[in-house]
């Protein structure tokens, strides 16, 4: 078993609350990701899980047993950093070794537990070499390799990709959930890049400011996105999000534009609402009825596609378009709505509208 559960937790450091009541609820076997933007209290929950900080308030529940009062090392749980944290005079051999050497296991028993996690990671080249010996990427298989030999109750990773660069952190993306499902276990795993949450994880919990904004799948924190703010924080290119009303069968922009009211919304009328839509719901190559009369202001080839920013009145949209699309800034463009998909935020509390039959 390894569910990892934290109700309530409340933490703050002089000024700053960094908890304010974060709630959690990590399967068992699960891949579950806290993302989160820097300061957003990731590393503080991931601490209070471990029994490394005190808290002002709430509990922790291991396998649905209160550990709140338990010492780090009764939690059971292997912590992988951001900084490797290796024994610099030891070999990597003797640095996965360690945890259990610790706990007095036989050397052959630890042989054989080090051979087996050294080739699910590819490192057995590396059992002999010191930390100063090894680059970024081969000090953070080590670290992982540590941690996964103690078969803990649950793993606690703190962007462990953070320090490597972007082909190591992509392949250690895919490397890391077939360890996962290698290996079973629990994995809670929090880090600061969307694309790194949303590829890796079963369930994610998005947090700002010490408090979960929203949990759910991947894909429901994409298509369905609680508030504003998962909505512009999850998702590349941003979100585009603009000012509007519900005027009867219409949505009426604050920049002048108008279009069909969509079927879902349950918006009252004259409420300032945002009408929220992602890159690759809108069209500049499209004709259609839904469209938003705009102005070209630049483009941006990203190779397999060009992202196109048009200016509608004073607000951006950014729309996803095929890498051939051209255009000349200041030349007056349409972009074209595709409403079912398109989303409405309350303006004055930033929460997604209820929405019917979607
Ligand atoms: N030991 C500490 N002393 C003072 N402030 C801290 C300490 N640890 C964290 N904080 C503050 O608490 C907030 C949350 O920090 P942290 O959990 O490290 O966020 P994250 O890991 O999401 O970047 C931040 O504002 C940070 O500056
Ligand atoms: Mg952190």
């Amino acid at each position: 078993m390894g569910t990892v559960a934290a109700h309530g937790l409340r933490k703050s450091f002089g000024e700053v609350q960094a908890l304010d009541g974060v709630d959690l609820d990590v399967p068992d076997g699960s891949f579950f990701v806290v993302l989160g933007p820097s300061g957003a209290g990731k590393t503080t929950t991931l601490r209070a899980i471990a029994g490394l900080e005190t808290l002002d308030g709430g509990s922790v529940h291991l396998d649905g047993r209160d550990a709140t009062a338990d010492t780090p090392a009764a939690r059971d749980l292997a912590m992988v950093f951001q900084s490797y944290a290796l024994y610099p005079r030891r070999t990597a051999y003797e640095n996965i070794a360690s945890p259990l050497r610790a706990r007095r296991a036989s050397s052959s028993d630890i042989q054989a537990a080090v051979q087996q996690v050294s080739a699910l990671l590819h490192i057995e080249r590396l059992l002999q070499r010191r930390p100063a010996q090894m680059s970024g990427g081969e000090m953070q298989r080590v670290a992982l390799a540590r941690a996964l030999v103690r078969r803990p109750r649950a793993f606690l990773m703190d962007e462990p990709l953070t320090n490597l660069d972007l082909k190591l952190r992509v392949e250690m993306r895919t490397e890391l959930t077939r360890i996962h499902r290698t290996l079973g276990g629990t994995f809670l795993y929090v880090t600061n890049d969307q694309v790194e949450a949303l590829s890796m994880a079963d369930r994610v919990a998005v947090l700002r400011e010490g408090r979960v904004q929203q949990v759910g799948t991947p894909t429901e924190v994409y298509e369905r996105p609680a508030n504003q703010w998962v909505a512009g924080f999850v998702g590349s290119p941003r979100i585009s999000l603009l000012a509007c009303r519900a005027e009867g069968d219409r949505l009426v922009g604050a920049q002048g534009w108008s279009l069909p009211r969509p079927r879902w919304t349950t918006a009252e009328d004259g409420r300032p609402l945002l009408l929220g839509l992602r890159a690759e719901d809108v069209s500049v190559e499209k004709r259609g009825e839904a469209a938003l009369p705009g102005e070209l202001y630049g483009l941006e080839p990203l190779g397999d596609r060009t992202v196109v920013d048009v200016k509608v009145g004073s607000e951006m949209v950014k729309v996803k378009a095929r890498p051939t699309v051209t255009g000349t800034p200041g030349e007056r463009v349409s972009v074209t709505v595709d409403l079912d998909r398109a989303h409405l935020f309350d303006a004055d509390t930033g929460l997604a509208l209820a929405t019917s039959g979607r």
